[in-house]
């Protein structure tokens, strides 16, 4: 069952995926060569109950962090760790905030220094991918039109799309109806309202898509040990155009400043 949300509802979601993209921002100002990312955990859960907001992560599903940190060929989930981040390092910071009854959800992949020229192309064609389904939430629009738009970006700049995790509505609950896979058919699946609020979240591998998961459960990582992008957003469907109600302006702005990371 699909929760449709008023343009009130709406507007709490925006608050909820606002509070999460100045924590993204105020973790792009510390990420650093020998910063951890445990320490970034605690810094993001302080600066979200600071601000009035509750981690949607911690405890979903016994999930025992705030954030989702996966480095390199790491998919998503990966635990926050004490392993420090180093030069060359790719860092997915994926991050849920819960506030005024709704969520919101958004992630984030960081280049430490310098990182090959191919991987940062997995970056940028990812984010891209991102926007081409974007872009594609719009009434009347299908579901698989937000799929395959993700797909085909991806896929002709010869990376592979993850097929075991999905994007998701949310409102009220982190995961709602329906799942948004990044992989499908153009003109597939339930038809696009005002009201549907999904997030798109294109994870997309540098090799071959297979994946598998630790035995911690929750770390889902490339089977080759390529590395691994993940964005996302959580948008509006609107009657003229998508309505993104998270978003990377305060990253990129926090970026800029930090000598230590590199815009894609
Ligand atoms: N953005 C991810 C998702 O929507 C993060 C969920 S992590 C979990 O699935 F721990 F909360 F499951
Ligand atoms: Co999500």
């Amino acid at each position: 069952m699909i929760y449709y949300k008023t343009p009130e509802e709406i507007e709490l979601i925006r608050k909820s995926s606002l509070l999460v993209g100045k924590t993204h921002a105020e973790l792009a100002g510390l990420l650093r060569p020998g910063i951890t990312g445990l320490e970034l955990d605690r810094i993001a859960e302080t600066f979200i109950r600071d601000h009035g907001g509750i981690p949607s992560f911690k405890n979903y599903n016994g999930y025992p962090f705030t954030l989702c940190i996966s480095v390199n060929s790491m998919v998503v989930h990966g635990f926050p760790s004490a392993e420090p981040f180093k030069e060359g390092d790719i860092v997915s910071i994926d991050c849920g905030v819960f506030m005024n009854g709704f969520h919101g959800d958004s992630a984030y992949t960081f280049s430490i220094g310098e990182v090959p020229e191919k991987t940062k192309k997995l970056l940028r064609v990812t984010r891209e991918s991102l926007m081409k389904g974007v872009a594609m939430a719009v009434s009347g629009n299908r579901l698989g039109d937000i799929s395959y738009a993700v797909q085909h970006h991806a896929e002709s700049h010869g990376f592979s799309v993850v097929r075991e995790l999905v994007g998701h509505g949310l409102g009220r609950n982190l995961h709602e109806s329906p799942e948004v896979p990044n992989y499908g058919k153009r003109g597939n699946g339930i038809m696009l309202k005002e009201g549907l609020v999904i997030a798109i979240e294109p994870m997309i591998n540098q090799g071959k898509r297979e994946v598998k998961t630790l035995k911690d459960g929750w770390t889902v990582v490339t089977r080759d040990g390529l590395p691994s992008a993940h964005f996302e957003h959580t948008v509006a469907v609107g009657k003229y155009g998508p309505d993104v109600l998270s978003t990377f302006e305060f990253i990129e702005e926090a970026i800029k400043k930090n000598n230590n990371l590199t815009l894609n």
